[in-house]
């Protein structure tokens, strides 16, 4: 009796430290409708000013005026991360006239105090439920803080990694991108944040791989590649949108009526608010499409784009521009409804002000930390691994580890908090020393002055370690200024010094394990013909190097698989996986076939692809029918089994081709994966449901045609999947 009232007590002290878990979702029926009233009647009471200022995003930094809450004239906030100043704010907002809260946004991109792998490296787990968990943290640590909206997810599909920001997506796949974007939508809400799926629409399209740059995307390809993750996020619930800096088919996407209204809200039935990117609105003067801001302003509200972030755009000119009849006081009022509703729904009239005294002890807990551990492990990917070099042999006795990226310097990307949380981010020698054991020695060499390798520290001393050692782990890739926003490349080799280094250490004639952190595929050409193992990692965050000490000793079996193809040469780009056949296939590499002179088609490593300590495979491949109506369902199975000695996971990829069709279809189309572990020996049969409306595609008009014909179906460990099975389509 006395044990189970302590345990209840217990209980009910932890219940009260931890805070109460704030899932925001779109409220409903009754619920939904009292929010309608409510926010007709505070519209109501609002002045010309008060509306404009709801519509009005500013910044932490110069320039940034609290009073300006006061008046009422600013609705949300941006970038604050201390809570003490985003109390500070909200102090603000309550000695304003209506008191309407602000909404409070931040880039968590992949973590907030805690750092998970990059998006992509996200993606690179094919785990939907651990993404979910990343983002479900991240919410919470936001939260914490006083956060109530992020800048994420950003969904935006791309097959180019020129362009420094496909590290914030999720490869080149509309299917795996959809998956993801409804986990990462799912699990930020769940913890308490509401999400900005962005950047819409066709930003991860810029042309030659540049920023910023234009996008032409014919409209199959716009509904049926870079469209279908945003419908994602919207049916998972996201409350908020972005739109992209791009023009897109000579539209700048801010000012994109048919995108923003006829697509978004008309067709889709959003009912949140789009928010336009930092300063987008005033650089439709730049795109040539507005004279001066007040065009640019009226453009951009009369298009859809609720919310001027960072541009002082609709502050400035708004008013003036309602005063003089070009904006109508109804475009307006519509604009800040959306607003207004994403608040109530969101709960902030009710929410009580950050608590600063709080928020630390809800930073880096051990559950977030464990999800980072997993989601680095998980995302990690074994590229290559010639003699099984990994995991780590008992008979290395002398490890050398080379490269300052195996030391933590600056492990974020747009997570920068007010340093609340521990960050006690363990280096790749140290997590590695704890598992080797005291049998074997341990060198480490930073060789450069930093991470990115820009320049030799002592590149002598890194060599001769290495030439001292039985097996040399090198740590290299890309950091600081070399990926993420405007950081396109032409040149995707190591940044800096680095492949020279990589050379010498081959030359010293020592089995070398390249292990990377980039923030997008490099080109490995070479490293694939010299080293003897590659993993790849997409920056692993607070737990990445620990994971990767896991997996170089054999403690974790690798299970992460590419999100994009990695190309042999920046000439191959855009190399991915779902193209077109053509009328000249490759068959015999002669001339006049769709082939290129001095290089491979095919992409160094395939999307899906990823090895595993284990081997697994693939028998039996069949599906519950021989036909299935355009609208039916089909049960396909293959029969998996690992047939390595060790416990492993397999992520079991279906790939759909309809061979004749009214028009060309991808050679390969991905429909489903499953993520599942196996023992050492074990054979499990693992089931997909097929839905056939799942199969269509969009024509020239947008218009979606599912056409019968023969669907064929190939299961396997990548893009290169071959078990087959195949089915016919048939009208019902
Ligand atoms: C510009 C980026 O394009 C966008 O994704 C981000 O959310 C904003 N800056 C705010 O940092």
């Amino acid at each position: 009796m006395i044990l189970r009232l302590f345990a209840a007590l217990c209980l009910t002290l932890f219940a009260h430290a931890a805070p109460a878990q704030e899932t925001v979702a779109w409220k409903t029926g009754r619920e939904a409708q009292a929010i309608e009233r409510r926010i007709e009647s505070l519209l109501k009471r609002m002045t010309l000013e008060e509306k404009v200022g709801q519509l009005h995003l500013s910044g932490r930094g110069e320039g940034f005026n609290a009073s300006r809450i006061r008046e009422g004239r600013m609705g949300g906030v941006m970038n604050f991360v201390v809570p003490q100043e985003v109390a500070d704010v909200q102090k603000a907002v309550r000695e304003s006239r209506l008191k309407i809260p602000l909404i409070i946004g931040l880039d968590a991109v992949h973590g907030f105090s805690t750092y998970f792998p990059l998006p992509l490296g996200q993606a690179s787990t094919w785990n939907p439920e651990l993404i979910e968990e990343a983002a479900y943290w991240t919410g919470r640590e936001a939260g914490a803080a006083g956060i109530n909206w992020t800048f994420a997810p950003m969904v935006d599909v791309s097959r180019d990694p020129r362009w420094g920001r496909v590290l914030e997506g999720a490869g080149e796949d509309a299917y795996l991108g959809s998956v993801v974007a409804e986990a990462r939508t799912r699990g930020y809400q769940r913890g308490g944040v509401a999400t900005t799926v962005k950047h819409f629409v066709g930003y991860g399209a810029g042309e030659a791989g540049r920023d910023y740059n234009s996008t032409w995307i014919p409209t199959s390809q716009l509904f049926d590649l870079y469209l279908p993750p945003f419908k994602a996020s919207f049916d998972a619930g996201s409350m908020t949108a972005m739109a992209a800096f791009n023009a897109l088919n000579g539209v700048p996407t801010t000012a994109h009526r048919d995108l923003l209204t006829g697509l978004l809200r008309q067709k889709w039935g959003f009912k949140g608010f789009v928010v336009s990117d930092f300063g987008s609105i005033t650089e439709l003067r730049l795109h040539g499409i507005a004279k001066d801001d007040a065009e640019a302003a009226r453009k951009a509200l009369l298009a859809g784009i609720d919310m001027d972030m960072m541009g002082d755009v609709y502050d400035k000119h708004l008013a003036g521009e309602v005063k003089a009849g070009r904006v109508p006081m109804k475009a307006l009022d519509e604009a800040v409804r959306r607003v207004l509703r994403v608040k109530f729904h969101l709960g902030l009239f009710e929410r009580p002000d950050v608590d600063p005294a709080a928020a630390p002890a809800l930073m880096q807990t051990q559950e977030a930390r464990e999800v980072a551990r997993r989601a680095a492990r998980e995302g990690a990917i074994l590229l290559k691994n010639a003699n099984e070099t990994l995991p780590i042999a008992p008979s290395v006795k002398r490890l050398a580890v080379i490269g300052a990226m195996a030391v933590p310097e600056a492990e974020r990307v747009w997570t920068d908090p007010a340093g609340l949380g521990r960050r006690a981010i363990q280096s790749l020698p140290d997590a590695l020393k704890e598992r080797i054991g005291a049998g074997a020695e341990l060198v480490y060499e930073p060789a450069f002055t930093k991470n990115c390798g820009t320049e030799f520290s002592d590149k002598d001393a890194a060599v001769r370690a290495a030439a001292a050692s039985d097996l040399v782990i090198a740590m290299l890739g890309e950091d600081c200024e070399f990926m993420g926003e405007g950081a396109s490349r032409t040149k995707l080799g190591l940044p800096g010094v680095q492949q020279e280094l990589l050379e010498a250490l081959v030359a010293t004639g020592k089995p070398v394990v390249l292990v990377l952190a980039t923030g997008r595929p490099l080109v490995l050409t070479w490293a694939d013909e010299h080293v003897a193992a590659i993993v790849q990692t997409f920056h692993g965050g607070t737990e990445g190097r620990a994971a990767v000490a896991e997996i170089l000793t054999g403690q974790a079996n690798p299970s992460g698989r590419t999100p994009m193809s990695f190309p042999r040469s920046v000439g191959q780009i855009p190399v991915y996986y779902d193209h077109l056949p053509t009328g000249r296939p490759q068959k015999i590499r002669q001339r006049y076939e769709s082939i290129y002179m001095d290089e491979k088609n095919e992409p160094l490593y395939p999307f899906g692809f990823g090895l595993s300590y284990s081997r697994f495979a693939y028998a039996n491949p069949r599906v519950d029918r021989t036909r299935m109506a355009t609208n039916g369902i089909a049960e396909v199975t293959v029969d998996v089994t690992n047939t390595g000695a060790r416990d492993g996971q397999e992520v079991v990829q279906l790939y759909i081709r309809q061979p004749v069709a009214s028009r060309s279809r991808p050679v390969r189309e991905l429909k489903g994966f499953s993520k599942i572990t196996l023992k050492a020996g074990e054979t499990r049969s693992v089931r997909f449901r097929l839905e056939a409306r799942k199969l269509g595609y969009h024509d020239d008009a947008g218009r979606y045609v599912v056409e019968p014909g023969r669907v064929e179906i190939y299961l396997g460990g990548s893009s290169l999947a071959d078990a087959k099975t195949a089915l016919e389509l048939v009208k019902p």
